[in-house]
């Protein structure tokens, strides 16, 4: 099994930013984790990092041709990208849409997400392990 993790704007920078909320460890860190728990499960795990829309766009449609599902985080996008949702509608694979934060608690415009409706599910608020535990559900769940 082959997932892609596709992570939106401001994600290159987390460690350094607001590690109150987004938590200390780096991007590169969380991927690591990712592909380590990947050989466990014997899924390929494939990391991108984009801070441009129409980039994330091209990468949720070469994972879709690609890869048997995609976990992303389209950051600040998700609450604004209608290019991204339509991306994801039409990927042909399982998406599961990852926070690190529950934006459900924070302000009110991020309690919009234009992807929810169009992914198979939504992990939010466990910080780096939300992305654990939707790689956790491709390799053990989503064929079950
Ligand atoms: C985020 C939540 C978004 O509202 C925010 O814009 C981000 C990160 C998260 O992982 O908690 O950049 O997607």
């Amino acid at each position: 099994m082959k997932i892609h993790v596709i992570n939106g704007p401001n994600l290159n920078r987390l460690g350094k930013r607001e590690p109150e909320l987004y938590g200390k460890k780096t991007l590169e860190e969380i991927e690591g984790e990712l592909i380590r728990m990947g050989l466990e499960l014997g899924i390929q795990i494939n990391c991108f990092q984009s801070n441009l829309e129409g980039e994330i766009v091209s990468l949720l449609q070469a994972a879709g041709d690609k890869s048997d599902g995609i976990v992303l985080n389209a950051a600040a996008y998700t609450h604004t990208s209608v290019a991204i949702r339509d991306a994801v509608s039409c990927c042909g694979v399982p998406v599961v849409e990852v926070h690190l934060t529950n934006p459900n608690g924070r302000e009110s415009f991020r309690k919009d997400s234009l992807l929810s409706g169009v992914c198979d599910g939504l992990i939010a608020g466990f910080g780096w392990r939300s992305y654990c535990l939707a790689v956790l559900w491709f390799g053990k769940y989503h064929r079950t």
